[in-house]
């Protein structure tokens, strides 16, 4: 992405440099928690499309930095919550925020970022930012109690995860990419941006759950199996579960529903899904949402920010991170 790293780069520090100031509190313990997260790096993705949306229409003013930054603090909230809900231990390398400071200081220090993004929106003084952003948050939210309601049942149709996934990921992806033209007054370039946003995070989170069993946990810098641990029926379960055996299906259903995933349960799953090819079909899938992404393209401008654009949808698919 390093095409996308130059032409944002020296807002991305600016973005950075808001980001860090406004974790500032009184209250020591919170600057502690969203320092330790923040600091631990992450790929910082969706502030650098809402800084090459609203480069690539010419934005002229200052409010995509903050608008990057609260896009970089809904996203930080997400996972502080996320980490909670899923058990997890591991986040960008280090111990999650929960394993240091326990479940309540993540979901307390989540609900303090989260109402900082609002804060910044408010300061940009778009309305429409702020409807595009708001809305988002209300969606991811939605996606993640969904998502919580079909755990633990192999009855989730390939939809239903469509559903979840479009939700807890694919809307923040759509929503900093729309404010981008928003911003630089451009609303009939907001819908293509929208799709753009909608389709690129569809593959990012399919490819993520590929990685959930495929991938590795340095390159990662999360714990490989979360998902299966939690009784989470992502893609790769639901193909490996359809193209089982009865006896396979069964495996599924006592690990999954039953809650009763033991150590060695992990290592047959990984195997199930790469005796059926399921990985390489989530991967595939992920793909055809990336050309769908490249085709909502075809009406931005011709140059450096749709090429930057066209590189973060390859990088997307072939990501190991
Ligand atoms: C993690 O997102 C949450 C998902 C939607 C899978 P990223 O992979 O963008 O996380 P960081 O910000 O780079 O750590
Ligand atoms: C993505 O889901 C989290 C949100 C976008 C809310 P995951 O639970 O798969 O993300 P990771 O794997 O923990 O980063
Ligand atoms: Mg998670
Ligand atoms: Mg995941």
């Amino acid at each position: 992405m390093d095409r996308l790293v130059a032409l944002v780069g020296a807002d991305m520090a600016r973005v950075n440099a808001m980001i860090l100031s406004r974790t500032g509190s009184d209250v020591a313990m919170i600057p502690e928690v969203a320092k330790h997260l923040i600091n631990s790096g992450g790929k910082r993705l969706r502030p650098m499309l809402t800084l090459v949306a609203a480069q690539m229409f010419g934005y002229r003013g200052e409010g995509h930095i903050k608008l990057a930054a609260a896009v970089e603090f809904m996203h930080t909230a997400t996972l502080l919550h996320d980490d909670v809900v899923d058990e997890s231990d591991l986040r960008r390398g280090k111990a999650t925020a929960r394993k240091v400071w326990g479940n309540q200081a993540s979901v307390l220090v989540g609900d303090f970022l989260l109402g900082q993004a609002f804060k910044m929106m408010v300061e940009v003084g778009s309305l429409d930012a702020l409807d595009i952003l708001s809305s988002a948050a209300t969606v991811i939210a939605e996606g993640e109690v969904l998502q919580l309601a079909a755990a633990k049942s192999m009855t989730t149709t390939e939809d239903k995860y469509l559903t979840v996934i479009g939700a807890k990921t694919a809307a923040l992806f759509s929503a900093a990419a729309e404010v981008g033209p928003t911003i630089a007054g451009l609303p009939h370039m907001r819908a293509p941006l929208a799709q753009f946003g909608t389709d690129l995070g569809l593959a990012f989170q399919l490819v993520d759950d590929a990685l959930d069993y495929s991938g590795h946990e340095a390159m990662l810098g999360k714990r490989i199996g979360d998902d299966f641990r939690e009784g989470k029926v992502t893609l790769p379960v639901i193909l490996a579960f359809a193209r089982g055996t009865p006896g396979e299906r069964a495996f599924w259903q006592r690990a999954i529903e039953g809650g009763e995933a033991g150590e060695g349960d992990l290592e047959i799953a990984a195997d199930l899904i790469r005796r059926y090819q399921a990985i390489e079909e989530t991967i595939a899938r992920a793909r055809s949402y990336a050309s769908s992404a490249r085709a909502a393209l075809a009406s931005c401008p011709v140059g450096e920010h749709r090429l930057a654009l066209e590189e973060v949808i390859d990088f997307t698919v072939e990501r190991a991170f």
